[in-house]
């Protein structure tokens, strides 16, 4: 990075190029040490805080720094709930989410989520190699949680085929991911309109169907812009710490065999692997009024990126942060954010996580990835793998 001080490295920053994408820790690194609060130029220009307390703070002081005019940048062509909200309205949507997304709640899926696993697995494992990010780690997400928001089974596939697009196409194309966001928009206010007909199912979308916010109920598009947080929210965070943590146990025999044998306590090792990812790189928040921030000034509607990515590999907070140390404990991650907004999901994720992995080890316990592969991302809010290319000793499918 040669010469160039903290601010100029920090003007050209775009957390949306590939590059960026690719390697984004040295450059993480720069800002904490030279920069900790700058300015980009890029997308209309905005703040970019790299360092864990600053990180953590902004998304814990929502009245400084808000999310109603969006967490994106660059910026969604629509608004979702209650991600777009600030308290008390957002603490009120999460006291009625919350129900579905508890510990016990979520582990009511297991069964479910250990059969999908199965059958994908059971789609290729006698042929002794597969990518494990397009026939097992990408489909499966979908059918965990489509099902749980009472979408329609004859859509599921067609509504993760438009999910992808809009989570991947932001930069680059516009008009695309409106046109998906319209036809997700129509088949889920078709449903929701429907199920206000049938008698109540107990599922998210029952259970929004059924609530009310200081006694009024919620409109269909209330319900449709909470449904589509839940999937985007749901689907390529969790892949990608599936991915990381698989190419990292492939290129790690002797933590796979620690795990495996019950020497490494899965829990801990989960915690690590989703700090060590951090899917979510960065979101927004916006400034509601003039603020100092470790010697930086903002103004009331300046925009800040907060790097979620750059605070969970602060050497200040987490020795040797670049290293995935399975057994580090305490672990105060903010992968899943900090605050009111702190992920809803995060039960279910770890859940998913967890069986998805011990699955892995189990059927394919020798798969191995090519010693030169080099992983890319793709670029989105989510940083997640494009491919990853492994092969095994053939197995049976469950039940054979
Ligand atoms: C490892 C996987 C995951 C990661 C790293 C992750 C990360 C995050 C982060 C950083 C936030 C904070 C957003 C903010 O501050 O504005 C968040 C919120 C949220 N997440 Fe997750 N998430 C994951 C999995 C999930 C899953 C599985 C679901 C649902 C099925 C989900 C649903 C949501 C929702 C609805 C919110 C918004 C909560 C609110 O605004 O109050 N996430 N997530």
């Amino acid at each position: 990075m040669g010469k160039q001080t903290g601010q100029q490295l920090v003007e050209k920053f775009d957390h949306t190029s590939p590059e960026q994408m690719n390697q984004p820790y040295a450059m993480y690194q720069a800002f904490r040490s030279q920069c900790p609060v700058g300015r980009s130029a890029q997308h209309g220009g905005f703040h970019v805080a790299s360092r864990y307390e600053t990180v953590k703070k902004i998304f814990e002081d929502y009245s400084s720094f808000s999310s109603t005019s969006g967490v994106a940048i660059p910026d969604h062509p629509y608004r979702m709930f209650p991600i777009d909200l600030d308290p008390p309205l957002q603490a009120k949507f999460r006291r009625i989410l919350n129900r579905k997304f508890t510990i016990e709640s979520v582990a009511t899926k297991q069964a479910e989520i250990q059969g999908a696993i199965d059958h994908l697995i059971d789609g290729f494992i006698a042929t002794g190699k597969a990518d494990l990010a397009a026939q097992l780690v990408r489909p499966l997400l979908p059918t965990i949680v489509l099902p749980l928001l009472g979408a329609p089974i004859e859509s599921q596939q067609q509504i993760s085929e438009w999910i992808e697009l809009m989570t991947r196409g932001r930069a680059s194309d516009i008009e695309g991911v409106a046109r998906a966001g319209e036809a997700i928009a129509g088949v889920l206010m078709t449903q929701i309109a429907k199920r206000r007909t049938m008698p109540p199912i107990d599922d998210v979308l029952g259970m929004l169907l059924d609530s009310q916010i200081d006694g009024k109920p919620f409109t269909d598009e209330d319900i449709y812009r909470t449904l589509l947080i839940i999937l985007f929210g749901g689907l390529d965070t969790t892949s990608a710490v599936m991915l990381e943590s698989l190419l990292y146990l492939a290129r790690h025999p002797e933590t796979r065999q620690r795990l495996v044998s019950g020497e490494l306590s899965w829990p801990t090792a989960i915690e690590e692997f989703i700090r060590y990812t951090s899917p979510i790189q960065g979101l927004r928040r916006t400034v509601t009024g003039d603020v100092e921030l470790e010697g930086a000034s903002l103004k009331s509607g300046d925009r800040i990126l907060g790097l979620h990515g750059s605070a969970n590999r602060d050497e200040s907070v987490f020795p040797q942060a670049d290293q995935c140390l399975l057994d580090r404990a305490p672990n105060p991650h903010i992968a899943f954010g900090a605050g009111a907004h702190v992920c809803l999901g995060r039960n279910l994720a770890r859940l998913e996580i967890e069986i998805l992995l011990k699955t892995v080890l189990a059927r394919l316990g020798d798969y191995r990835v090519a010693d030169d592969f080099e992983p890319e991302y793709l670029v989105g809010e989510a940083r997640g793998m494009k491919q990853l290319l492994v092969d095994f000793t053939p197995g049976l499918k469950t039940g054979q």
